[in-house]
């Protein structure tokens, strides 16, 4: 069930052909399946639901965002999907590798190599070096370090010339783009990021968005991010937007204002049901 990585065996050459054949056929795996993933909180009368039956499809080299109300299962969503809290039911699928189901370690080891993260604060370690916090995620997978490829994953992002810093050395704008550079060095399937821009200014806030649209378009990456933020958003491919732990609807090529104004009505009918 779970399957080794390309990568992990042979390094980036065979990850970059398999890309490559899955857009010739267009019969690719997604990079991401869920199917009727539900997640409760608490029970009896204190139970949540915070996703109730969520299925969807997203193809590799795309870059998705997920919006609605504080409160509509957004974060729990994407702890699901990226494997670091476990659904009650259903099933979420890695590249059509199934990770729900598997032992805690099956999990832990899937997670290493196929997912990326990047969260609102940074977790970057303090107590390491740019670099040092940048390849952490090869070393907890055991996998090789290529010095080379660490500096050029930081060259990519801009901190080429930071790797020796302490992350209490560098802006809000830098240390995010670090955490960029540490989710892109597996060279995972999917990037989840959680409010990626949520605690950044404007310009460092927009220096994200384009690192994250270029792990798409430039590394074929494919990107989860959760925002609340309509000018975050419309750097996506799509926007799926969720109310009350339910999907209810998506927007394709959104636009900033298209997303304010559908954002203003996400829940609607889910309040009128009420
Ligand atoms: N650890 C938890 N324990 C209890 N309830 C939780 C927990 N995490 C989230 N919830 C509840 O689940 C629902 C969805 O939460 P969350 O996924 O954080 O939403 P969002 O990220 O969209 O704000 C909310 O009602 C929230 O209060
Ligand atoms: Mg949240």
């Amino acid at each position: 069930m779970f399957r080794r990585t390309g990568t992990e065996r042979t390094g980036r050459t065979d990850r970059t052909d398999r890309r490559v054949q899955d857009h010739g056929t267009g019969a690719a795996e997604p990079a991401l399946r869920l199917v009727k993933v539900s997640k409760t909180y608490g029970s009896d009368d204190s139970a949540v639901t915070a996703l109730d039956e969520v299925t969807l499809s997203l193809a590799s080299g795309t870059f998705t965002a997920v919006m609605g109300p504080s409160g509509s299962g957004k974060s729990t969503l994407l702890q699901c999907a990226a494997g670091l809290d476990r659904p009650d039911s259903g099933i979420v699928m890695v590249d059509g590798a199934e990770m729900t189901g598997g032992t805690e370690a099956e999990l832990t080891k899937f997670r290493r190599n196929r997912i990326g993260f990047v969260f609102q604060q940074y977790n970057l370690l303090d107590t390491l070096t740019v670099a040092q916090n940048t390849v952490l995620p090869l070393k907890l997978a055991r996998r090789r370090v290529h010095r080379g490829r660490v500096r050029e994953t930081l060259t990519a992002v801009g901190l080429g010339d930071r790797l020796g810093h302490r992350p209490d050395q560098l802006s809000g704008g830098q240390r995010q783009r670090v955490a960029i550079a540490r989710a892109l060095v597996t060279e995972p399937s999917v990037i989840f990021a959680d409010e990626p821009t949520g605690a950044l200014d404007t310009r460092s806030a927009r220096d994200v968005l384009r690192l994250l649209q270029d792990a798409v378009r430039v590394h074929g990456r494919t990107v989860v991010m959760v925002t609340h933020d309509p000018v975050a958003a419309s750097y996506a491919d799509s926007v799926l937007f969720l109310a009350d732990g339910r999907l209810v609807g998506e927007m394709r090529r959104p636009t900033v204002d298209a997303v304010a104004e559908r954002l203003a009505h996400v829940g609607d009918d889910v309040m009128a049901g009420a």
